[in-house]
């Protein structure tokens, strides 16, 4: 499905059924597959044909879902994962082993910031991580010798910093490294990073891919643009004795990375989709282009009354003029900002707990990006692992409400955020 737009894709790619097949791609529930000999499924072990042999791997299911996100990303293929942090974990395991580097930007998902900054340092793969105003100077400053990455949030949860995908970029190619980017708040409706330089792209499709809160997932996107053969990438170049002695690169090309994901990692590691959660994804992101802008308009609608009322102390949302990274979002997220909004309701954290507790519509949950309007606190809550200066070098603000705004009427949504906030207020 080529040179189709996104709304198309949304409905269409991934799944193309032959005469007589079901019009709706099915829920593949099998953990195996048959075959009539021996020899065909020892290719399939030997990589030398291509198939389904066992579910951990891959799924015809989950391979709709696969092949509909990497046409949406504008990427060559897709990995699908049980969750967001698996596809973040997978994508930095697939070019790093202890001894290597990543260099990231700290406005980060709480669990990829402790993943970074903690857990993945226990298996010896040390980060760095760069506020995300570095200059080109500071970012090439931090990326050593064993750097095997850049990594960065498109638009940072939950501080709402716009990622300069662009800038990055070239300072990473011009370093022999690829940008990998976790695109989970804008998803390819919003923002397809591959078109600016993005090498590999990652979602937690939990967020607004799936849309209705009902499954766990994640999914990486290879753009197949990045040319590993620079001598620093010996994982994909070298023979793999596991796989008697073949070359991820001289065989898969440019699909190299993403087939080593699937074949060593997820192999190995099993992190993989269920077909269930597959299928409800999948239905999820049919509706993507609907919702998306939807959210975003809700979302601009709000943020322009928050903006004004008296019992704000501060607000976030790169949609709004007055937001420091606007005109990175104009460049970026030119059909919309997303459904996130982040602010301070004034007073503190005592007045802030008493406006999420007044809400009526709203409710208070740990997620974002469903169709419901949501509220969360970081700084207790997705981020409460870090400690108070980590906390700060993430972009969370003590006083910091995550707002995700739903599809429901705007103005019923602000009803309620006002008559929460009036409450906040009184004593
Ligand atoms: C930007 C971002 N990336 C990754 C994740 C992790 O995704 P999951 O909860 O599906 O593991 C989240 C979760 O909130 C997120 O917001």
């Amino acid at each position: 499905m080529k040179n189709l737009s996104v709304e198309t894709l949304c409905v269409q790619a991934g799944y193309e059924p032959k005469n007589g097949e079901p019009r709706v791609a099915p829920i593949y529930q099998s953990t195996t597959y048959k075959y009539d000999s021996a020899d065909e499924v020892a290719a399939l072990f030997d990589l030398e044909a291509e198939g389904h042999m066992y579910s951990r791997i891959s799924n015809p299911g989950l391979d709709v879902l696969e092949k509909k996100i990497a046409a949406l990303e504008g990427g060559k293929a897709a990995l699908s994962t049980s969750s967001g942090q698996a596809a973040n974990l997978l994508s930095i395991l697939t070019l790093c082993k202890a001894g290597d580097h990543v260099v990231s930007f700290n406005n980060l998902y709480g669990g990829t910031f402790t993943l970074l900054n903690s857990t993945l340092k226990n298996f010896e793969i040390e980060s760095t991580l760069l506020d995300i105003d570095s200059t080109d100077e500071e970012i090439e400053a931090a990326i050593q010798d064993n750097t095997k990455l850049l990594f960065g949030e498109v638009l940072g949860n939950p501080g709402l910093r716009v990622l300069d995908i662009e800038r990055v970029a070239k300072i990473a190619h011009k370093n022999g490294i690829p940008l990998i980017v976790d695109n989970t708040f804008p998803t390819p409706y919003l923002c397809r990073p591959i078109e600016y330089g993005a090498d590999i792209v990652t979602h937690s499709t939990t967020k607004y891919l799936d849309g209705h809160a009902t499954s766990l997932g994640g999914v990486i996107v290879d753009s197949g643009n990045f040319n590993w053969e620079n001598g620093k990438f010996n994982c994909l170049t070298d023979k793999d004795p596991n796989y008697h002695g073949l070359s991820y690169t001289e065989t898969f090309k440019d699909l190299a990375y993403i087939t080593r994901a699937r074949v060593v990692f997820m192999r190995d590691m099993g992190f993989t989709m269920s077909p269930f959660n597959a299928f409800l994804t999948n239905l999820g992101t049919e509706t993507l282009a609907l919702r998306m802008d939807r959210h975003s308009e809700n979302a601009l609608k709000i943020a322009r009354y928050l903006e004004k009322s008296p019992n704000v102390a501060w607000i976030n949302y790169p949609g709004l003029e007055s937001s420091e990274d606007h005109e990175l979002a104009k460049k970026y997220l030119p059909k919309g900002a997303s459904g996130i909004i982040s602010f301070g309701v004034k007073g503190g954290v005592e007045e802030g707990k008493k406006f999420i507790d007044s809400l009526k519509l709203a409710t208070l949950v740990v997620h974002v990006g469903d169709i419901r309007t949501h509220v969360l606190h970081p700084a207790s809550m997705t981020h409460r692992q870090l400690s108070k200066e980590e906390q700060l070098l993430a972009g969370i603000k003590e006083n910091m409400i995550r707002l995700s705004v739903g599809i429901e009427n705007a103005d019923e949504i602000i009803s309620d955020l006002e008559q929460a906030l009036e409450k906040s207020q009184r004593d």
